[in-house]
């Protein structure tokens, strides 16, 4: 291979070096007595085989992992190992947050909070190694939102305490140590963080909605387990460019689940929680895509409903989303799946390495690419019930940004030539250094491209910003696989149309946002900006800016 760059897809490097994804469709890789013991047991995990879907789905409860915790004091929050079982027979550690409250205790809770309430965490690391929490998409003093600056050691702890400012929606708290965040993330560590607002209550009321059962969180995560059901998390160099993937589908830290449900509306809070991959999600019966309504975004509800066919969702997004069941009948299947894309990942790169299965119980034939197409969860109509009411016309009020005269501000996501690291306007992360300054109140216009070019490495990236929500404002140079989502003559997405805090900018797109830098905080904010494919975090796709 020459050294001077070479450019090429990444499907197509894998086709080179014989590894292409779709190869175990036809190489009769599943028969049962072609490969060893740990094919046959990945067979039944496998994702893509709709079969395999029988586990109940973790709904959160009452206590527990994922448990719904609404704080009446200060928590004591320890992130430390925790054993639960993902395996029937097995034990599974995580890192995890762990609290009690009462008489309950809790892994990685639901924290369900409505706006004006006040929260006060003493976060205590018993890891073996630093670790601070960040609070993603709350808007908090930047003393409170989990800098790297302020990540404690083993045995020590740091004491939040802040107020609930943000919008009713589905924000969520995961690790935010230097250059330790993938690792930690994956292992375990993130929860849900549920406020509650006057907007999420009328919607509740109007449809009968009740937490935990017909308003229901969907945090997805693909991670990889070790032959005894461990997570394996062996990222090589070429996995900590383009992140790390798994072959094994969870969620709510459920495999391959299965949800019965009844006739009627639901209401589902969809995270997407992996460390690098991007879904492209959808409703299914049979081979008919299902409508369903977009009712929300990172920030919390749009203003009415926008109906939806498939939305894509990368590392950090959320979208709220209503699923009338109600002209279904018992015995009814849908499946919430991500359908095939092109990952649009384009490699320049002097050396390629082969694809690292280690740890992992597949094979690399059998592993997932990003963009192919595999099952989420399954959803068995078992109740025939009536649906109480239709979805409301009004959902909420969403504050329209004024950018005139605003400042423009171009962010380029790239890559240095020839290598195997990405920038943000040219630059990877300085934690002493503040490359961009902004002035406390004024609104700022974003242009994020994500730049194409020879010698260049692209990847659709997730873009990320503390302390600070914006708007998208249009779409351009958008790729054609995105077209079926456009619902305006802005270009933009209905997953576009409310408050984000995290947005996917596809290689050779340039994405407008209006960027609101109301911070209520006193002193400057030093906050930061980067990639949510969390491996690209690690690796330094991250600014720092301040709020002056
Ligand atoms: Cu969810 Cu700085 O991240
Ligand atoms: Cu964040
Ligand atoms: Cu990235």
């Amino acid at each position: 291979m020459s050294t001077d760059g070479i450019r090429m897809d990444r499907r197509v490097f894998l086709k080179l070096s014989g590894m292409t994804g779709l190869a175990w469709l036809t190489s009769g890789f599943y028969q049962v007595d072609g490969c060893g013991s740990g094919e046959d047991d990945y067979a039944s995990l496998d994702p893509t085989d709709p079969a395999n879907f029988t586990r109940a789905l973790r709904l959160p409860g009452q206590d527990g992992l994922m448990g719904v915790l609404t704080p009446t004091g200060a928590l004591e929050v320890t992130a430390a190992t925790a054993t639960v079982s993902l395996i029937e027979g097995y034990d599974t550690t995580l890192w995890a947050y762990q609290t009690t409250s009462g008489a309950r205790s809790y892994i990685n809770p639901s924290i369900y909070l409505r706006q004006g309430d006040s929260l006060a965490v003493n976060l205590v690391n018993g890891l073996n190694e630093d670790t601070i929490l960040h609070w993603h998409g709350l808007d908090v003093d930047w003393r409170q939102d989990g800098n790297p600056s302020y990540q404690i050691q083993p045995g020590e702890s740091y004491a939040y305490s802040f107020g609930i400012r943000n919008r009713g929606g589905t924000y969520w708290y995961h690790p935010h140590p230097h250059m330790m965040t993938a690792e930690q993330a994956y292992r375990g560590l993130s929860g849900l963080m549920i406020v509650e607002d006057d907007d999420d209550v009328a919607l509740r009321s109007a449809l009968n909605l009740t937490f935990g059962q017909t308003d229901i969180p969907l945090v997805l995560q693909d991670k990889r387990l070790d032959s005894q059901n461990q997570l394996a998390y062996t990222p090589d160099s070429m996995e900590e460019f383009d992140g790390y993937l798994g072959d094994i589908s969870f969620v709510n830290m459920t495999v391959n689940p299965l949800l019965e449900v009844a006739t009627r509306i639901y209401r589902l809070r969809i995270l997407n929680g992996s460390n690098a991959r991007i879904l492209r999600l959808a409703f299914t019966k049979g081979d008919q895509a299902i409508t369903f309504s977009v009712i929300g975004t990172d920030g919390g509800l749009l203003e009415r409903a926008y109906q939806a066919r498939e939305v894509f969702l990368s590392p950090a997004e959320r979208v709220d989303v209503l699923l009338d069941l109600s002209s279904l009948q018992p015995g009814d299947e849908v499946f919430l799946r991500t359908l095939q894309f092109d990952a649009m990942d384009v490699m320049s790169m002097r050396m390629a390495s082969e694809r690292n299965t280690s740890g992992s119980k597949t094979s690399a034939a059998t592993h997932l690419e990003q963009g192919e197409p595999y099952y989420l969860l399954k959803l068995a109509v078992t109740q025939q019930v009536t649906q109480p009411a239709a979805v409301p016309s009004s959902l909420s009020t969403v504050r329209r940004l004024d950018t005139t005269g605003a400042t423009v501000r171009p962010i380029t996501l790239s890559s240095l030539p020839n290598s195997m690291t990405f920038t943000i306007n040219g630059q990877t992360y300085d934690m002493d250094a503040f490359p961009v300054q902004v002035t406390r109140g004024s609104v700022e216009v974003w242009e994020v491209s994500n730049q194409v070019g020879r010698n260049l490495s692209s990847m659709a990236h997730p873009l990320h910003i503390h302390g600070a929500l914006f708007q998208v404002i249009d779409r351009q140079g958008s790729p054609a696989q995105t077209a079926d989502q456009v619902v305006d003559s802005a270009g933009r997405f209905a997953t576009d149309l409310g408050w984000k805090d995290t947005v996917l900018v596809w290689p050779g797109e340039t994405v407008r946002l209006a960027m609101d830098f109301t911070n209520a905080y006193p002193g400057e904010q030093n906050l930061m900006l980067h990639c949510h494919i969390l491996e690209h975090e690690d690796a330094g796709m991250m600014l720092n800016y301040k709020i002056v």
